[in-house]
């Protein structure tokens, strides 16, 4: 059955939850470190509109909510506002299924038609073959590395960061 991407909805989170648990707890895909619960992903989905710089895009599939691709801000300090950084992914079960491609490039039309989007980034810990391979493939550009950057699991990480020129 096709994949079908949509904007998230309040009701998508306790899935959207699950995916990212299962990421923060098993790999170091993502520096977060504690799971989420679903007061937290309440509160992190009130950011999200139709327009503007910070959406939220769901992949469904068979009706199961099967992924997501978001942007978000990038950093706190005002200036860096037309920046966003983004972040994806995809249920374990549903890997390598082109699904990942599907729900970023549509997250990425939508930032491409805003004016206020004008860079986003994304920070890929490594090493993590499909998420370099889905950046690069996207017209993300390599813009920098964090040598060892983070510390997760009893090891530090680099972080390589990826940027579109959205407009
Ligand atoms: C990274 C991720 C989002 C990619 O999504 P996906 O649905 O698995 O990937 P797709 O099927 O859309 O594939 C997109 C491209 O990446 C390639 N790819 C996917 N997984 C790969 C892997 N493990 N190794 C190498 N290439 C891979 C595909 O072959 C495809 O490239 P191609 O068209 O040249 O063949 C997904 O694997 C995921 O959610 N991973 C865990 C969370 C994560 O790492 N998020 C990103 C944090 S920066």
């Amino acid at each position: 059955m096709d994949t079908m991407i949509r904007r998230g909805r309040e009701s998508d989170l306790p899935a959207l939850r699950d995916i990212l648990n299962h990421y923060i707890l098993n790999t170091i895909v993502t520096f977060e470190m504690v799971e989420m619960s679903l007061e937290n992903r309440k509160t992190w989905f009130t950011q999200f509109r139709e327009d503007g710089r910070y959406q939220l895009m769901v992949a469904e599939k068979s009706n199961e909510v099967v992924g997501y691709a978001a942007s978000l801000r990038f950093h706190q300090r005002p200036a860096y506002a037309p920046s966003v950084m983004t972040s994806i992914y995809i249920h374990p079960n549903y890997l390598g299924q082109g699904i990942g491609e599907k729900v970023y490039s549509a997250l990425l039309e939508n930032l491409k038609a805003e004016s206020e989007a004008h860079r986003a980034y994304g920070l890929v810990v490594l090493p993590n073959a499909g998420s370099v391979r889905l950046h690069e493939k996207l017209g993300f550009k390599q813009a920098g590395l964090l040598s060892e950057g983070g510390y997760k699991f009893g090891k530090f990480h680099d972080v390589r960061i990826y940027e579109h020129r959205l407009n």
